[in-house]
């Protein structure tokens, strides 16, 4: 592999991958998960699955990408001809890129959303902000129109990144934009609990209260684990095919982890307060709910405007560096399978999502009753990407590598100390494994 599809230097792998891990899926799916599956319970079993399930499946991802050094599909292939293992492996990463493709097609609708929030400076002296906020956020999402415009600005940005190649396109603009978006949410955050209700959100987020424990929260819960940290369909596997040699894998998937989670918990703190301490806002208000809630803080916020619009380019930069690795695993396969310049690639691709995501922003108004087995076309494609497909994935992955590939394997590319080594190695064999198979048939049962 030239060393232009490299990244320079360890921290660019680890920035470019908690970009991929940080995005919507934290700041504006996870707050709004949790409000909607009963608070701390959710948040418990989140936290299970992002370390029993999420640590090994971003291990075994990034150890397949090292190894294969090209797209998740191509990587897999290599591995199964390299260990003569069954030629069906590359399905997994087919299925994987086809997730990416279906993920895109309802992210790029929100992130669309989120980015036209840069330009939304709510009126001086309102009286009631947070009824503003929420008649704004309604008849936004009734206007076709409007969604389109701003789906399409969306899907343009992501195809001209990866068009122009992910190390060269992201490795850079992640330095330093990453450290940028945390020190925000942190201030953000602070400022959301000295003006809100911050008791009773630490009380909703982590007062333990499994009387909510349903098997649908436990399944929402593990989707939502997959989807924050990037895994089950290759995106992980992908960027990992450009980590440079002398990496050492496991500090590096502790630290995306840790700054996944941390984002996640510090965005739920950053909104909650402010619901809470709000009556006109709904805790369980679903995908709207950062839209309703964070432009009202603002707004009180001496300089709101100008915090309101950062907040908004920086949440746009972080949806940009994970959309662009959803778009990534199909477009590198593309391009190893037919030759093609990316440019053409991310073309058809782009227009075969933004076609797809009409059906999404539909399910906001005319399509909203269009309804099979109960779900509208939004509710259905995020269930099957969360639910199905990426916890699919990752069981594969982690049967692959747990039990499929040679021990040897695993030791040598992992690359850590016996005993840690140790406990993961049984977790991805025994735990993992199971619990994603249980949570499977619990939810087949439910
Ligand atoms: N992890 C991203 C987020 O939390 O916004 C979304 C995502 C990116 C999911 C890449 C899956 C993926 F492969």
């Amino acid at each position: 592999m030239s060393n232009s599809k490299i990244w320079k230097g360890n921290s660019t792998f680890i920035l470019a991958a908690a970009g991929s891990a940080v995005g919507l899926g934290n700041i504006w799916k996870f707050p709004y998960m949790v409000g909607s599956n009963g608070g701390s319970a959710f948040v418990i079993v989140y936290l299970f699955c992002i370390l029993i399930i999420g640590l090994p499946v971003m291990a075994s991802e990034i150890i397949i990408g090292k190894y294969g050094r090209k797209s998740p599909i191509n990587s897999l292939k290599k591995i199964s001809i390299d260990f003569q293992l069954n030629k069906g492996w590359k399905y997994l990463g087919v299925l994987g890129a086809f997730a990416g493709v279906l993920i895109l097609s309802y992210y790029s609708v929100f992130a669309g959303i989120a980015f036209s929030y840069v330009f939304n400076i709510f009126p001086s002296g309102l009286e009631n902000p947070s009824k503003y906020s929420t008649n704004y956020f309604s008849s936004f999402a009734a206007s076709p129109l409007k969604l389109i415009l701003w789906h399409s600005i969306f899907i343009i940005f992501t195809c001209f990144i990866v068009g122009y190649g992910v190390v060269k396109g992201i490795g850079r603009s992640v330095s330093f934009l990453m450290p940028i978006f945390f020190i925000f949410i942190i201030m953000i955050a602070i400022y959301s609990s000295l003006i809100g209700d911050i008791d009773s959100t630490l009380f909703f987020l982590f007062n333990p209260n499994f009387s909510a424990l349903t098997p649908q929260v436990i399944v929402s819960a593990m989707g939502q684990a997959f989807f924050s940290l990037s895994i089950g369909m290759g995106a992980i596997m992908a960027y990992g095919a450009y980590i440079p040699e002398n990496q050492l894998i496991g500090k590096t998937v502790l630290s995306i982890i840790l700054l996944d989670t941390f984002v996640a918990l510090i965005a739920g703190i950053a909104i909650f307060p402010i619901v809470f301490s709000n009556s006109d806002l709904m805790i369980n208000a679903g995908p709207s709910l950062i839209f309703e809630t964070l432009p009202v803080a603002f707004y009180s916020l001496p300089f709101g405007n100008i915090f309101s619009v950062l907040f908004f380019v920086l949440l746009s930069i972080a949806a940009l560096s994970s959309s662009i690795s959803l778009l990534e695993p199909f477009t590198a396969w593309m391009e190893e399978k037919f030759k093609t310049e990316r440019r053409i690639i991310v073309c058809i691709l782009g227009l075969l999502i933004w076609v797809i995501g009409l059906g999404s922003i539909f399910s906001f108004n005319i399509g909203q009753e269009i309804k099979f087995f109960g779900f509208n076309f939004l509710e259905g494609l995020d269930y099957l990407t969360n639910n199905i497909m990426l916890p699919m994935g990752g069981f594969f992955i982690a049967l692959l590598t747990g039990w499929v590939l040679p021990k040897s394997f695993l030791i040598k590319y992992l690359n850590i100390k016996k005993s840690l080594f140790k406990p993961l190695y049984f977790s991805l064999r025994y735990i993992s494994i199971g619990a994603i198979l249980l949570i499977f048939l619990y939810s087949a049962f439910l």
